[in-house]
């Protein structure tokens, strides 16, 4: 397996299927800048850039080292800190900004910090993205700094407007260099197909093989139960799992579609989607993390079931005999971390229909943190109205119970009522209460999250009745919150929805 590592074209004949990018870079590369803070996908010391040949151009994007399988990375140009200061007179405009800014205390943070900033100052030209607070602040979204603070750092991201470019990709080398590279793996253990059929017909040989997508879920089982993979089946190179668009009547979204494409995806046309999307995990992980792994980890904290079980959704199914069926979000959960998924089957796709996703609707999320947090609680509600009066209604919860769920006695208290009627939102709240049974832990207590569920749904009635509630979504970071002197941690450090 092949990858332009830096400078250079690296092959490797033998790695475990399971051998991290970072154990890589520092045990048999020696390359140390890429650091190990939490090995779970958290801290964003490992960060990485990574780059691939789109459309004639190199575009890069960030990932976390720690949970990336380097046979992943086969065909890619991997870059790490120390090649930064390399390609011109000095160090890196990131890097000078960093210094300038004095956005570097004990530097453990710093190659990670660096690396989404060079990210942003490389990319800003190709995707046309602008250099903003917004963008800073997104780009960083995965990176924990406990020492220097964030405002020197931002600063100094800030500070590379006007002087973006292409550093890395401009390299006439590189071009050629990738085109050159096949993205296959060794295919011992670590096995790439290219087609569904294929990735099919290897889980059905090897029967204690998994599936792995953007492996943000699943090779914390690696890295935090020390568990070893054998034979593992990456689904990047499936095209027909990574379709993403409107066909006839419905949205197509790929299981195989990460929350990056699905954020570029769904930026003018389903807002608030957008807005949700931003507020799941990092940069680094929504550039990996897809919507298909998302649902079959089976977590009842995870974000985007709650969605497609709002919107109705059905998945697609398909299986190495070449049979397909279709199953309603309503029917994949079966219990805790249970699902209807078989050991031989895969998910392919998600189909939602246009006119559900044209109708009123709202996704909450309250979670501790701001960035890069797990939801304690998450509502995603659908308001089907009709001449003032609510059709049809879903309120779909994460965090409530052991699987994603819909309040089905509460939505029957809607049913047919007028958007004004404020009895009946009282009616639904005492209906929520006395259904939904959500559990204690770390991220909340039971009592937290039945509050939050009932407070969720009245934010949503309000909206349904046009009123403008306060949100933060995520996109954009308001100005005042991140205004220069001002201590951005305490007045994020409070639960949003
Ligand atoms: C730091 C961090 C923050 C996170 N924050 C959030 C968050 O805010 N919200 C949230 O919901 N999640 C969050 N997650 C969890 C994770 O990123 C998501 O669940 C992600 O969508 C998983 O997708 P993946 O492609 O990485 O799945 P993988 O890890 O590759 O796979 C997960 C499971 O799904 C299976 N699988 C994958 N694709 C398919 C398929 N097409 N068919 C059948 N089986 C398949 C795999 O075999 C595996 O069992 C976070 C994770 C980390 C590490
Ligand atoms: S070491 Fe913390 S994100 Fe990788
Ligand atoms: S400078 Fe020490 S953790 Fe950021």
């Amino acid at each position: 397996m092949k990858f332009i590592l830096n400078d250079r074209v690296v092959e490797e004949t033998s790695l475990p299927s399971d051998f991290t990018a970072l154990r890589y870079l520092r045990e048999k590369r020696g390359l140390t800048g890429t650091k190990e803070g939490c090995a779970s996908g958290d801290c964003g010391a490992c960060t990485l850039l990574v780059g691939a040949l789109e459309a004639g151009d190199v575009t890069y994007s960030t990932l976390n080292a720690c949970i990336t399988p380097v046979q992943s990375l086969a065909g890619k140009h991997v870059v790490s800190v120390e090649y930064l200061a390399e390609l011109g007179d000095g160090l890196h405009p990131a890097q000078q900004a960093m210094v300038d800014a004095h956005g570097s205390q004990c530097g453990f943070c710093t190659p990670g910090f660096v690396l989404s900033l060079a990210g942003l100052y490389e990319n800003a030209a190709v995707k046309e993205q602008g250099l903003n607070r917004e963008s800073v602040c997104d780009a960083i979204s995965g990176n924990l700094c406990r020492c220097t603070g964030y405002r020197p750092i931002i600063e100094a991201g800030l500070a590379m407007e006007g002087q973006q470019g292409h550093l890395l990709s401009q390299q006439d080398w590189l071009k050629a260099a990738l085109a050159d590279l096949d993205n296959q793996a060794l295919a011992t253990e670590y096995l790439r197909p290219n087609s569904l059929a294929q990735a099919l017909a290897a889980k059905r040989q090897h029967a204690n093989a998994e599936f792995i997508a953007g492996g943000t879920d699943l090779m914390l089982e690696n890295t935090q139960r020390y568990k070893d993979f054998g034979v593992l089946i990456d689904l990047n190179n499936v095209a027909e799992i990574r379709q993403l668009g409107e066909q006839g009547e419905q949205l197509i979204i790929g299981a195989g579609v990460t929350y990056s494409e699905l954020e570029d995806f769904s930026k003018t046309s389903y807002p608030q989607l957008y807005n949700l999307l931003s507020r799941i995990a990092s940069r680094q992980i929504r550039n990996r993390g897809t919507i298909g792994g998302n649902v079959a980890n089976g977590s009842p904290i995870a974000d985007m079931p709650p969605i497609l079980l709002a919107f109705d959704a059905d998945v697609r199914l398909d299986k190495a005999d070449g049979s397909s069926r279709v199953v309603t979000m309503s029917e994949f959960y079966l219990g805790y971390k249970q699902t209807q998924l078989a050991d031989d089957e895969c998910i392919v796709a998600f189909h939602i229909s246009l006119d559900k996703l044209a109708e009123f609707h709202r996704f909450y999320k309250v979670s501790k943190r701001m960035e890069d947090d797990i939801s304690s609680v998450l509502l995603a509600a659908r308001f089907t109205v009709n001449e003032g009066r609510i059709e049809d209604i879903r309120l779909a919860f994460g965090g409530m119970a052991a699987t994603p769920i819909r309040a089905q006695v509460a939505e029957a208290c809607l049913q047919n009522v007028a958007v004004t009627d404020d009895v009946a939102l009282q009616q639904v709240l005492q209906a929520l209460r006395e259904e939904l049974k959500p559990m204690s832990d770390m991220r909340a207590s039971a009592q937290y999250r039945l509050d939050m569920a009932c407070s969720l749904v009245r934010k949503a009635w309000l909206e349904l009745n046009g009123h403008t509630v306060p949100s933060f979504s995520g996109h954009p970071v308001p100005e005042s919150w991140l205004a220069l002197g001002q201590e951005v941690g305490q007045t994020k450090g409070a639960n949003h929805a």
